[in-house]
Order: C-alpha cells, then structure tokens, then sequence
C-alpha cells in the first residue's frame, strides 16, 4: 500500500517550488505558510520570501516590518511574528540552522505536531507524522476510523521508513486533489482496493467544527490631506497585530467622525473575512489636516506606502476608495500599482 501510494505520487505530484529542496528552512517556511493557507495562495507569497528572506540569518536580521510586509494579504500574521522569533531563538541556541530533533522543533513558537513533523520527514528524512486536516481524512477513510487519537496513532504507524517525506507529501497531496472532502474522486485512487469507507460507503469521517463566524461591521476613514492619507498602526498582541490600517472612527480624536460624516454616504463598502470575522467595512473620505500625535500616526504618501505593513482590508479599502482622493489622481505612478508593490 505504501509502495502504491509512493509511486502514485511520484506520477502525479504537484511541481511547487518547496518539493526541489531539502533546505530545512525552505520547508519550514513553506510549512508554515500551509497551515492555513491553500496551495495556490501560498505560491507567491513562498518565492517573495524565501527571496527577500533566503536563510534563517537573513529573516533574523530583517526587521519585522519588512517581514510583515511580505506576510501582508497572506492571513493569520501571528505566523509572520513566531517566524521572526524562532529565527531569533535559531540564531542563539542551533547556530542558525533548524534542529533535526522533533521535541527541540516543538519548543520554536508557531510549530506545532504538524509542522515539527513535516520538517522532520520532509527535511530531514526523518519517520514522523504529519497529520493536518487532509491526512487525517485520507486516514480516516482508509482505516474506517474515527476516534481522532487512533487517527493519528496510525499515521504515526502508516509513515514510510524509506520515504517518509516523500509518503507524508503523498497523503497530503492525496487528500487534496483525490480523497476530497464532499466528493472523493475514488477513481483516481491509487489507494481505493485497500479502502474501508469505498468498501462500506461510510465516507463522512468527523470534521472539525467550522468557527462559528460573527458579522462584525468595521468602519474604515481615508483621511486625506495635502496629498498623504493618514494611517493608525494596530497594537502589538492581538488581531492583525502592527499591521498598519485605515483609521477607524473611534481610533480618530474625539469630534473628528462627527455625526456628518457618519449620515454621508460611504464612497465603498468593503467585504472582507478574517479568521472568524465576516467584515463590512463601509468606507468614508475625509479630505482636511486631523491633528494627530504619537508613533501609531502616520501621514503616508502613494510613494510611501509599501514601507506599511497595510492589513488586506485596508489594502483593499485603499485601492477600491482611490478614485475618490485627489491624491492619486497625481501621483506618477497608479495607486493600486504601488499597493501591488507594497505587497
Ligand atoms: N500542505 C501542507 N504541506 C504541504 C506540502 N508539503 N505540499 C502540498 N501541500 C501541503
């Protein structure tokens, strides 16, 4: 079955940049970026960094907000600050290079059993599990199990001696693109005679329960004044945490959000989702100086924003809102050119 397995892969495997090395960095970083995020979305962001950031040195030596920036669109930024951090601890305590040593990989915040097991496999060739959501169901499914502790007791079993990375991958990408999880393409499957659900037709396996999502309304303010717009930098800790964004009504001085601008017409309503969070995020435009003071304003011109780590929302209000700031209409170059950049 492994053997079957190993070679259905080796046929049909996916070319994504982090499958030609065996840089254990490399693999964290694209691991790291995985957890949450899919394949596709993932790709750019991987070649951007591993580019800007080539080796744990380089990312150690970066300051955060240049991290940040090449983090920003992809989601869940605590993923960006624990990478900075672990590159710390790696530069201090493993001379710069990621342990071969599950427990040591465990104790680097932002890894977890997963991905302290994909480096060990895929790294350094080492027979440990991998289990994320999609091979516990190819899991599941095989072994007609359903207790997630036995789950994961047998991919620690089912994991290749020989191949171990190459067999992680396999029932990673197994599950992906054949054992789906509405509509197995059972077809496909290099596994399908050795199956129990394609043999007792029990293919529904617990999943998680998806969060809750909450409907937040989040409104956002472009304050625009002699060709800058004013941006608010979020606390550290927490949501979005040192991303920079629009500003939000209550983050303004008191009086400035009055009761016109709040009865004005939004010049977009913005639709955007954050872990649990379904957002609408009217948009308002106000053109005039604000007074503001301390480190967490910031009066930015078009030129300047790719020096921001800007959150997607505000990313996305930026460029949607442009049309309507007199900024933009002189700056050399599009806005929304210079936000791509940014990014
Ligand atoms: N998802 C998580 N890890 C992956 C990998 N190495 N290849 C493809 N998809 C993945």
């Amino acid at each position: 079955m492994r053997a079957a397995l190993v070679r259905w892969y080796d046929r049909n495997k996916r070319d994504l940049p982090w499958r030609k090395t065996r840089d254990p960095y490399a693999i964290w970083v694209s691991e790291t970026m995985l957890q949450q995020t899919q394949v596709a979305t993932v790709l750019p962001y991987y070649r951007r960094f591993m580019e800007a950031f080539p080796s744990v040195e380089a990312l150690d030596r970066a300051p955060l907000d240049t991290v940040r920036s090449v983090w920003s669109g992809l989601g869940y930024y605590r993923r960006a600050a624990n990478l900075k951090q672990a590159a710390r601890l790696l530069m201090s305590r493993h001379g710069g290079r990621l342990p071969a040593d599950y427990q040591a990989l465990l104790r680097l915040p932002g890894i977890g059993r997963y991905t302290a097991g994909a480096v060990m496999s895929i790294a350094f060739g080492r027979p440990c599990a991998a289990p994320d959501g999609n091979v516990r169901r190819v899991y599941a499914r095989l072994l007609g199990l359903r207790d997630p502790k036995q789950i994961d007791a047998a991919a620690e079993q089912m994991v290749s001696r020989s191949r171990p990375g190459d067999f992680n991958q396999a029932v990673m990408e197994l599950g992906a693109t054949v054992c789906l999880p509405a509509a197995p393409l059972c077809e496909r499957c290099p596994l399908i005679h050795w199956c129990r659900a394609r043999a007792s037709g029990a293919f529904d396996v617990p999943r998680r329960q998806p969060a809750r999502t909450k409907a937040v309304e989040w409104p956002l303010v472009l304050v625009e004044s002699r060709s800058r717009i004013l941006l608010h930098r979020r606390p550290e800790g927490g949501l979005l945490a040192g991303l920079w964004e629009l500003p939000r009504p209550e983050t303004l001085p008191t009086g400035i959000f009055d009761e016109t601008l709040r009865r004005s017409e939004p010049v977009t309503v913005i639709r955007h989702a954050i872990t649990d969070m379904r957002i609408t995020a009217p948009v308002y435009v106000l053109r005039r100086k604000v007074s503001v003071k301390g480190a967490a304003w910031r009066w930015v011109s078009f030129d300047d924003l790719s020096a921001h780590p800007l959150s997607s929302l505000s990313t996305k209000a930026v460029r949607v809102a442009e049309r309507h700031l007199s900024v933009a209409k002189r700056s050399r170059r599009a806005p929304t050119q210079l936000i791509r950049e940014a990014r």
